[in-house]
């Protein structure tokens, strides 16, 4: 059993997309057990993102994760890490392929929707950042 954390990023949330980016976690059948609505500061996105501090997109990247509110998800079950990887996409909407949700809705690299852990030891800490025990509704 594995748990991811799944945002989606402003311009989703802006866009009116969080009601079709949960649909395909649920027709997909992956499990939702915690939802909330945040907005970030510019230092809470800063640190949500640490580990690309020294990337060139950096600070464009955190000042729009800071921009308005998110839609943050943890989702659970077998694979469900990968699952949600193929269903959002390639980062770049570009390399994604037909019928994901980047392909289907970004029209930008950065602006891309959602954001998935993309490894076990990165998805405990993720939903950390956003959750606690008592937020997280698991049949596990
Ligand atoms: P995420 O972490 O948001 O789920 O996305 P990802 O794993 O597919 O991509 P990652 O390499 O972790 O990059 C994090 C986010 O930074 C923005 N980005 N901008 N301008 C650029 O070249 C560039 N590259 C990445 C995107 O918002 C990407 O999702
Ligand atoms: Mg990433």
């Amino acid at each position: 059993m594995e748990r991811t954390l799944s945002i989606v990023k402003p311009d989703g949330v802006e866009r009116g997309l969080a009601g079709e980016v949960i649909k395909r976690f649920e027709q997909a059948k992956i499990r939702i057990v915690a939802m909330k609505m945040v907005r970030l500061s510019l230092d809470q996105a800063r640190k949500f993102y640490a580990v690309h501090r020294e990337r060139p997109f950096f600070d464009s990247l955190t000042r729009f994760m800071s921009s308005g509110p998110v839609v943050v998800m943890v989702l659970e079950g077998e694979n469900v890490i990968h699952k949600n990887r193929e269903l959002m996409g390639a980062t770049n909407y570009k390399d994604a392929l037909p019928g994901t949700i980047r392909h289907d809705f970004a029209r930008d690299i950065e602006k891309n929707i959602v954001h998935g852990s993309d490894g076990p030891d990165t998805a405990a800490a993720e939903i950390a950042f956003f959750f606690n025990v008592l937020e997280i509704c698991s049949e596990a």
